[in-house]
């Protein structure tokens, strides 16, 4: 066979409800529903390269070839560790096993070999991010939708045909999402956008009145963190604050879903402050008490808590890192940027975004 070579980009997502506590961690199935902003310029590449060999599938520390169109963005090769190599392989594994019955239910043919792919094709992955890994910037939703996205698509006879049921048809999206949130929670709001919100299974994108919007992160810090969210999702179930939180969740969701709906911005920033303080909150009275907090996080915190009360508020809120996210309309842009420089961290600047694609 001639060689195929296929990629695609997804992006990072920030939760303003956060999806925090697995009701079934092997499937990774949430305790509450999660609200989203999808963004753009913060994502993953995943490169597949797929050959006649022996049924082989393998992740390669290299950078996968440049895209064009994304801009002058620089990409890192992530560090994996042997459990984050499986993780990405068990993906491939349970995207291409899934694709056999989701991809001709979409009217997207078969690529013929893939039926023996498993033993007679060689696949070999690159996977680069726009941002640090590990830092706050959820690295791993936005590469497992990537991957997702770049194996369902070296399934397809056609490239074609998989772009036109992709871009056609929110349930085909909305399918792929599932398969990608059993390799990593979070990733599933990672396809759509620009609001995206998961409950159980579903994945779906919400109406929205809201301005077009501008994201900041304030990097306090881009160390690995020292707590994997995997084990955060455990450890909060020790905290006394776990009591009543699906049942919180439930009114933030509504009320965010409402405030999206009707273009509320300031309601919008109102329930995101809640919810990052109740998640951190939970992390640091767990039985096993953790942070992900560093000193400038509460710094940052104390400068932007004013600015929260006013009548034009940020949304502000923190994923499981020290760093801190800022949401903002996007043609206050001239206001927030130099408020925000002045607070003296380095500053990544985002929008909002529509979500992965092939390249
Ligand atoms: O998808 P996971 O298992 O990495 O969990 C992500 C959890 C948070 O990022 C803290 C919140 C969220 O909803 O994205």
């Amino acid at each position: 066979m001639s060689q195929l070579v296929l990629r695609a980009r997804a992006p990072s997502n920030i939760a303003l409800i956060k999806y925090m506590g697995k009701k079934d961690s092997s499937r990774n199935l949430p305790e509450n529903g999660s609200i989203s902003l999808t963004l753009d310029a913060l994502c993953s590449l995943a490169e597949v390269s797929v050959a006649a060999g022996r049924g082989t599938v393998e992740w390669r520390p290299e950078l996968p070839a440049p895209p064009a169109g994304v801009g002058a963005l620089s990409f890192q090769v992530p560090h994996l560790s042997e459990e984050g190599k499986a993780k990405v392989l068990r993906q491939v594994e349970r995207v291409r096993s899934a694709a056999h019955e989701l991809l001709p239910r979409w009217g997207v043919p078969l690529r013929p070999g893939l039926v023996d792919a498993a033993s007679s094709e060689r696949w070999v992955f690159r996977t680069a991010n726009s941002f640090p890994q590990a830092s706050g910037i959820a690295s791993s939703a936005s590469s497992f939708a990537a991957v997702t996205l770049a194996t369902a698509g070296a399934c397809a006879a056609e490239r074609e045909s998989f772009q036109r049921a992709w871009r056609a048809e929110p349930p085909f999206r909305a399918a792929l999402a599932r398969v990608s949130r059993e390799g990593s929670g979070s990733s599933c709001r990672s396809l759509d956008g620009p609001w995206v919100q998961w409950e159980g299974e579903d994945v779906s994108v919400l109406p929205s009145r809201l301005p077009r919007l501008a994201h900041f992160v304030l990097l306090v810090s881009s160390q690995a963190k020292k707590v994997s969210s995997s084990e955060a999702h455990q450890r909060v179930k020790g905290s006394p604050l776990w009591q009543g939180r699906v049942e919180r969740v439930e009114r933030r969701l509504a009320q965010l879903r409402q405030a999206i709906g009707e273009g509320e911005l300031a309601e919008v920033a109102r329930v995101a402050w809640s919810e990052a303080w109740e998640m951190h909150s939970l992390f640091h009275t767990a039985a096993e008490p953790f942070s992900y907090w560093e000193p400038g996080t509460m710094l940052a915190l104390q400068a932007l808590a004013p600015w929260v009360r006013e009548t034009e508020p940020p949304i502000v809120t923190l994923d499981a890192g020290p760093n801190i996210h800022v949401i903002v309309e996007a043609t206050r842009t001239p206001l927030w940027e130099p408020r925000l420089r002045a607070l003296g961290f380095e500053l990544l600047r985002d929008g909002q975004g529509t979500g992965g694609g092939l390249l």
